[in-house]
């Protein structure tokens, strides 16, 4: 399967109305599980989110994984937009925030939260939402965009329950990658 998803096409940097974002995840949510079924490997996972996510999302600048990779150490993973940190510190940033807490980030003005690391000048809102296998996390989704509060507690909830859907076959690491 290599077609995508079906949805209506919206330009890159428009924020929907909040009803309407919602409505657009929850017609991608089942298209985007279809795609991912059957697939155990946590990188092909990702890569297809990150891509799949970027078509559900025309709000976001950036989407993609931040994949532990020590115990308090984040590095790049796979991502949509423009090049990202390589590597962030649980003690840096939201992601970092997100990470130590295992609990998801919704910041609708990154200059309301302090140790915030700009990727992108253009960044105004954030969204980052663990990715917990029993009880350990192994990475977080990250989602910015040009606008003041791009995504919502809505959407993160529906996220929340993707990431519990899309990793739950998942084997880590994957095998070959060390
Ligand atoms: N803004 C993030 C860093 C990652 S990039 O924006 C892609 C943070 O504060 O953790």
């Amino acid at each position: 399967m290599s077609e995508g998803i079906l949805l209506e096409p919206v330009a890159r940097g428009t924020l929907l109305p909040e009803a309407a974002r919602v409505a657009r995840l929850e017609s991608a949510l089942p298209q985007i599980l279809a795609a991912l079924e059957g697939e155990t490997d946590e990188v092909a996972i990702q890569a297809t989110l990150a891509c799949l996510l970027w078509e559900t999302l025309p709000q976001a600048n950036w989407c993609g994984f931040y994949r532990r990779v020590g115990e308090r150490m984040l590095a790049v993973g796979p991502y949509q937009g423009g090049m990202g940190c390589l590597r962030i510190p649980f003690e840096r940033g939201v992601c970092g925030a997100c990470a130590r807490e295992g609990a998801s980030q919704l910041v609708p003005d990154v200059r309301t939260f302090p140790g915030h690391i700009s990727c992108d000048d253009a960044t105004r809102s954030e969204l980052v939402i663990p990715i917990t296998v029993a009880g350990r996390l192994l990475a977080v989704l990250d989602l910015d965009s040009p606008h003041l509060g791009g995504f919502s507690a809505a959407e993160a909830r529906l996220l929340e329950n993707l990431m519990i859907q899309a990793f739950a076959q998942a084997i880590h690491p994957s095998p070959g990658m060390g």
